[in-house]
């Protein structure tokens, strides 16, 4: 048995974990390991394609980032090409890659991604490729799973971040605001803003007001706490429709979003006239030694993914159902993202304990 390892998308700590546990489990079933460098560029022929042993996963457990490296723009189905005039263009390499990986003499591909990697997976898995996903994302999207690796440590990146802002958020009677990581979803800003003590969390998945915003950090002022923090997730939408745009994205990439903080930071100056400074985290929170948490999952995971690909199942996914991991067909996944629930009990407790979430 050969199979393949490829890490596709963002990185998030706890991936050099997946590698370990799923290069020493494969191994100790007497199975040859490739590693694919770069995503899907290894098995493209962009990168290289490397033997992965027990020695290659020596000492990373504790390592952020991605021994195989990673890309977010990989898809083989449009593969980005740079033009001698400096344009883009994209191409279609997937028969390129299945005809590849039957010269290499791969049986399987471990594919760690999150929702946009585990849609390549599928397309390939439809072109008849064998493959088990583990998914991966620092926000915690990816449904079908109570938890992806990366997320405990970026909340916890997150949590620091608060509790350093507060000592001078304090003593400058300011309102500092915060913008984490979470493009589409939430939960970043909402577990790092609990657990950090913060006076207002905003996510996409509430509509917010400014005045309900400005009305909660006017109240703390009247009660004698003369400063707030806001904690803003990336892919809030200001309530005039606009979005935070930060730089420029290459093709075949997601639009890049992120900084909206500092637009409702100045809003909140202007309508409360309190000083007010904004701060964006990004990607701060995707590197790093992984938690306890993440390296304890991101083993899990590694692990079930070698048993997945000895039962043969392919297009599944590896995840955790509480307390158990399990295995759930990519299909169901890829039907819809994980998003806060509005109503779900962590947000109830926010409430409760006072939070706004400026609604
Ligand atoms: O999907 C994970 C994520 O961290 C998002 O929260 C963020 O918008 C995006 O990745 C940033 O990606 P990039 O590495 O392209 O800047």
């Amino acid at each position: 048995m050969r199979i393949a390892i490829s890490t596709g998308g963002g990185d998030a700590p706890g991936l050099n974990a997946v590698i370990r546990a799923a290069v020493l489990s494969a191994r100790n079933r007497g199975w040859d390991v490739l590693g694919s460098k770069r995503g899907y560029a290894g098995l493209l022929g962009d990168d290289d394609v490397v033997p992965l042993t027990g020695e290659s996963v020596r000492g990373i457990m504790a390592h952020g980032g991605t021994i195989l490296r990673t890309t977010n723009r990989g898809s083989p189905f449009a593969y980005p090409v740079r033009n001698a005039d400096g344009s883009w263009s994209e191409v279609d390499r997937s028969d390129e890659i299945m005809e590849n990986a039957r010269n290499l003499g791969i049986d399987a591909l471990i594919s760690i991604g999150g929702d946009g990697s585990l849609a390549i997976a599928q397309r390939l898995v439809d072109k008849g490729m064998r493959i088990v996903g583990v998914p991966k994302t620092i926000d915690n999207d990816v449904s079908g799973t109570v938890m992806t690796f990366g997320f405990d440590t970026a909340v916890n990146t997150a949590i620091e971040a608060i509790d350093k802002l507060h000592t001078t958020a304090e003593s400058h009677d300011r309102v500092m605001v915060l913008e984490v990581m979470g493009r589409d979803a939430g939960f970043i800003a909402l577990y790092a803003g609990i657990a950090g003590t913060a006076d207002v969390i905003l996510v996409p998945e509430i509509p917010w007001a400014m005045e309900k915003v400005c009305e909660k950090i006017r109240a703390r002022d009247a009660a004698g706490r003369r400063f707030s923090i806001v904690v803003v997730a990336e892919g809030v939408t200001m309530p005039s429709g606009d979005v935070g745009v930060m730089g420029e994205s290459l093709p075949g990439q997601m639009k890049r979003v992120g900084g909206v903080a500092d637009t409702i930071a100045r809003e909140i100056q202007e309508r409360t006239g309190k000083e007010t400074r904004s701060l964006v985290l990004g990607h701060l929170q995707r590197g790093g030694s992984p938690t306890g948490y993440d390296r304890l999952l991101a083993t899990r995971f590694g692990g079930a993914a070698v048993e997945a690909v000895a039962a043969k199942k392919w297009g599944h996914m590896v995840a955790l159902q509480s307390p158990h991991i399990v295995t759930i067909p990519i299909v169901e996944v890829l039907k819809e993202s994980k998003r806060v629930e509005p109503d779900h009990d962590v947000v109830r407790t926010a409430r409760a304990v006072g939070i706004s979430f400026g609604d």
